[in-house]
């Protein structure tokens, strides 16, 4: 049986929350003009966005955010713990936001890594994600820091 089969996908609780940042803090996922907490706030209060945590021997390992904005899905914070990934869980992470979003009639996902990620731009290569030449432009509403 794959590792990643022993584990299981949970909808966040307030109970997982301090586990969640400590984790997307050792994925090198926070930014100083992101303030995780906000940021789970903002997800748990839009009604078609979900925050996945994935629980292995009642321990948070990974975690997915996504959501649908009636044209497309987006998926941010995906992140498994260092000491479990290679063992599926990414893969697995993100079949729950596309089984989520494609319940949702969402067509497609768009999802943005960093220029300098090679690992992840390969993992999503695996997941059957394609390099997109669109650039994306973003403008900040409100300020975090
Ligand atoms: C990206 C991440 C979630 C992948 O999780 P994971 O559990 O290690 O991934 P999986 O084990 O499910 O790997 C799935 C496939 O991707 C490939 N893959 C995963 N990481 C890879 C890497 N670093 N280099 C090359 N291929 C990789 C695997 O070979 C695997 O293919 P296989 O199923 O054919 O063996 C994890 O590395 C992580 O948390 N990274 C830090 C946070 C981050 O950068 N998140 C992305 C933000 S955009």
């Amino acid at each position: 049986m794959p590792d990643a089969d022993k584990s299981v996908i949970v909808l966040f609780e307030e109970q997982h929350r301090q586990d969640v940042i400590a984790l997307w803090k050792k994925c090198g996922l926070v930014r100083a003009w992101n303030d995780p907490d906000k940021d789970i706030d903002r997800c748990l209060n839009v009604d078609a966005s979900r925050l996945f945590v994935l629980m292995k021997d009642q321990t948070v390992i990974g975690s997915v955010m996504t959501g649908y904005d009636g044209h497309r899905g987006a998926v941010y914070y995906l992140s498994v713990d260092p000491a479990h990934q290679g063992g599926g869980y990414g893969r697995k992470l993100m079949q729950q936001c596309e089984d989520y979003l494609t319940g949702l009639s969402c067509p497609k996902i768009n999802l943005f890594v960093r220029k300098d990620n090679d690992a992840v731009h390969r993992f999503y290569g695996e997941m059957d994600y394609a390099l997109e030449t669109s650039a994306a432009f973003g403008k900040r509403l409100i300020p975090d820091d």
